[in-house]
C-alpha cells in the first residue's frame, strides 16, 4: 500500500496568503515570542529550584547568630516536626525556647537538648486552643532579657479525620483556626518585637562585623496550597498563614529579620497518623533538615515570595502542579475531593472496627 501526500489547493493558498502579508506575519510572531519567553521564564525557575534544593550550600546559622548566645523560639516542640526544629537549630548552635502544651514532654526535651548540644534551655507550657493572654504574657515573660532572633511558628491543628465542612464539629472548626491562626499571630507579636530590637542592637554595636539578622517561620501545607475538600477548615487556615506571612515579609524585610512560609506535603507524625516514610513522605528529620539547610530560597515554591516548599519530592510536586493544571483548577479541586473522600472513608471504617474490637 502506497501512501501520498496530496496538497489541498485551499490550505496552499492560506499558507501562501500568510507568506505574503506583512500583518499575518506580525500576528504568527506575537505569540511565537510570547510562547518563548514562556518557556524560557519556566526553564529557569526549573533551573532556580534545582539550583536552591539540590545545589546550593547549607545555610550558616552564625548570620542569625548561632554559638554567640541567641535564641530560637519554637512552638509545637515538644513532638513530630516542632521537636526535630528545636534539635536542628540546637545542634546548629541556638539556644531554645521551647513552647507546647505538654510539660512533663518539654521537661525531657529540654534536658536531652541541653545535654546533648550544651545549649541554652527554656520551657513554656500552654494549650494554643485557649487563646489567653495571661499565655501570652507567661512567653513575653520568658524571652523578656533574652536575645531571640529566630522565631518557628510550627504549631497546628488538623482535622482528625477529612470531614465535610457541614459536619466539621463547632469545638474542631474553632480550635483550628485559633491554633493554626490567632495564637500563631499572637505569639508572632509577643516574639518578633524581640527579634527586632536583638538584630537592631547586634547591627548598631557591632557595626563593622558580619551583620546579624532574624528569621520567622511559619510551617504551611500542601492543604492551604490546594483548596482541600474535606479539610476545607484547615485549608483555609494555613491559606490564611500564606497571606499574613508574605505580608509580614515586606513589612520585616526593612528590620533584617526574613520571613518565610514553609510548605509541606506528608511528613510522618502523630498528625498525619502516617508512621512509614517514602520517597514523598519524609520524616520530620528530613524534612526539617532541608527546611534549615536552605531558608530564604524558594526551592519548589519559584512562584511566590518569601515561600518555601524544602523537601525536595515536594518541591517537584509544587512545581509540576503550579505549572499544569495550577492549584485553583477544577481539576486539582476534583482530585483532592476524591482523594479525601476515600481517606475518610478507610478513617471511618478503622473507627467501627476498632469500636468493635473494644466492645468484644
Ligand atoms: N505532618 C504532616 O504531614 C504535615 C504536613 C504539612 C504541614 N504540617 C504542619 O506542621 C506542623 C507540625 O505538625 P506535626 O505533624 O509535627 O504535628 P504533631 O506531630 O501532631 O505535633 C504537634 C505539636 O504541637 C503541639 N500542640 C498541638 N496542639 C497544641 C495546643 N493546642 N497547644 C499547644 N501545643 C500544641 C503538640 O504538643 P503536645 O505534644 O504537648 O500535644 C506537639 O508538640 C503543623 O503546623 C502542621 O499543620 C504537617
Amino acid at each position: 500500500m502506497t501512501s501520498s501526500i496530496t496538497s489541498i489547493p485551499q490550505v496552499d493558498q492560506f499558507l501562501q496568503s500568510i507568506v505574503d502579508s506583512e500583518y499575518a506575519q506580525y500576528a504568527l510572531l506575537v505569540p511565537l515570542l510570547f510562547g518563548t519567553l514562556k518557556l524560557t521564564i519556566l526553564l529557569l525557575r526549573f533551573g532556580s529550584l534545582i539550583f536552591d534544593t539540590f545545589i546550593l550550600p547549607p545555610v550558616d546559622y552564625r548570620k542569625f547568630g548561632a554559638y554567640t548566645g541567641n535564641w530560637a523560639v519554637v512552638t509545637g516542640a515538644s513532638d513530630g516536626i516542632g521537636k526535630e526544629f528545636a534539635l536542628q537549630l540546637a545542634k546548629r548552635g541556638m539556644s531554645i525556647v521551647l513552647v507546647s502544651r505538654t510539660q512533663s514532654k518539654l521537661e525531657l526535651l529540654a534536658k536531652e537538648i541541653s545535654a546533648t548540644y550544651k545549649v541554652g534551655t527554656k520551657i513554656v507550657a500552654f494549650d494554643a486552643a485557649a487563646d489567653d493572654e495571661a499565655n501570652y504574657s507567661e512567653l513575653e515573660k520568658a524571652i523578656f532579657d533574652t536575645p531571640v532572633t529566630i522565631l518557628v511558628n510550627n504549631v497546628g491543628q488538623s482535622h482528625s479525620i477529612p470531614v465535610p465542612f457541614l459536619e466539621t464539629e463547632q469545638k474542631e472548626l474553632r480550635d483550628i483556626i485559633t491554633i493554626n491562626n490567632t495564637a500563631t499571630l499572637r505569639i508572632t507579636q509577643i516574639v518578633a518585637p524581640n527579634i527586632v530590637s536583638t538584630v537592631e542592637r547586634a547591627n548598631t554595636t557591632n557595626s563593622k562585623s558580619a551583620r546579624l539578622k532574624g528569621l520567622v517561620l511559619t510551617m504551611g501545607s500542601f492543604g492551604g496550597l490546594l483548596p482541600t475538600p474535606y479539610l476545607a477548615t484547615y485549608s483555609g487556615s494555613k491559606a490564611f498563614l500564606q497571606a499574613w506571612s508574605s505580608a509580614l515579609a515586606g513589612e520585616l524585610a526593612p528590620f533584617g529579620v526574613d520571613v518565610e512560609l514553609v510548605i509541606s506535603y506528608l511528613v510522618t507524625s502523630a498528625m498525619s497518623k502516617i508512621k512509614r516514610p517514602s520517597a514523598t513522605i519524609p520524616t520530620p528529620k528530613q524534612f526539617v533538615a532541608a527546611t534549615l539547610n536552605s531558608v530564604g530560597r524558594r526551592n519548589g515554591a519559584q512562584d511566590r515570595f518569601a515561600t518555601s516548599t524544602p523537601y525536595w519530592t515536594h518541591a517537584l510536586m509544587h512545581f509540576a502542579i503550579e505549572n499544569t493544571v495550577g492549584v485553583y483548577s477544577k481539576i486539582a479541586n476534583t482530585l483532592n475531593l476524591k482523594m479525601h473522600q476515600s481517606i475518610r472513608a478507610r478513617a471511618l471504617k478503622k473507627q467501627k472496627r476498632l469500636a468493635g474490637e473494644k466492645q468484644d
